[in-house]
């Protein structure tokens, strides 16, 4: 299946180095990871981050789509079931390329390796890049988002999350589910160690306003930010697990488009 990526890209893709997609490569982050993620009510990607993000999306017909730190590429045949035309992931760890590959299997879209930090393509190669909580594995991010803009068409769109900043500017550590957060430093942007699913990540924490001044510094207008509030239809009746995650915003919506 052809899709409407340049041979340079793909050759970048092949030539793919590992930056923050490396942490996940290991065999016990891999397989928290993806259990994790896909664990129905008690994911907060799936009560709070998905739904937020597809609604924010809304109809992806004919669309040529990016998705760049894909992971195991989960959104892919949601999009394409619901229209795309093309789907691409891509992601800094080998392990989630694979399995990417594998939940696309006879379907019109792939995964393939490549750091977002060489990321570029031609003009008008998407119509609309996703970026699910992979932002903020990035050190400088307005390289990427500057080759994002370049790469898409007239009035081409971006929708990305990332953990919150509120998350991202302390970690009190801890182990089981968490009540609280503190919240600290957070005027001082940079990376941030902490402790995750088991292993020692890096987070490189923005504010809120530096994301939006980067979105906009990168030639995009900003045409949405929302904070993922979790919703009620996704808990299964599970009226403790909703009140817990009222409590505190764990994720960051941002979307632009081509200015
Ligand atoms: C939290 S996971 C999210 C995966 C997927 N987007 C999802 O929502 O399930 C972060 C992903 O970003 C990838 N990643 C981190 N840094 C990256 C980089 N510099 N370039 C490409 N991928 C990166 C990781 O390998 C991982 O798959």
């Amino acid at each position: 299946m052809r899709m409407g990526v340049s041979a340079d890209l793909h050759s970048l893709a092949v030539a793919g180095k590992q930056r923050g997609g490396s942490f996940y490569d290991s065999p016990e982050v891999f397989e928290r990871y993806l259990g994790h993620r896909h664990s129905g009510v008690s994911s907060p990607n799936h009560v709070m981050e998905e739904p937020a993000l597809l609604d924010e999306l809304g109809i992806v017909t004919g669309l040529r789509v990016l998705d760049l730190g894909c992971g195991d590429a989960a959104i892919g045949p949601l999009l394409l079931n619901a229209g795309c035309r093309s789907y691409l992931g891509l992601d800094g760890s080998a392990a989630m390329v694979e399995a990417g590959n594998r939940a696309l299997a006879g379907m019109s879209g792939r995964a393939a390796l490549l750091d977002m930090e060489d990321f570029a393509a031609p003009p008008s190669s998407f119509d609309l890049i996703v970026s699910r909580l992979a932002f903020h594995y990035v050190e400088d991010l307005a390289p990427v988002l500057a080759a994002c803009r370049a790469s898409l068409s007239p009035g081409g769109r971006i929708v990305f999350t990332v953990v919150h900043p509120v998350l991202t500017s302390h970690d009190p550590g801890g182990q089981g589910p968490r009540g609280n957060w503190v919240v600290d430093d957070y005027f001082r942007q940079g990376p941030r160690e902490r402790s995750w699913l088991g292993s020692t990540v890096t987070w490189f924490h923005r504010t809120v306003e530096d994301y939006v001044a980067i979105l906009a510094s990168s030639g995009f207008v900003l045409t949405s930010l929302r904070e993922c509030a979790p919703r009620a239809d996704r808990f299964d009746g599970d009226a403790d697990e909703l009140a817990r995650r009222r409590r505190v915003p764990l994720f960051l919506l941002l979307a632009g488009k081509c200015g």
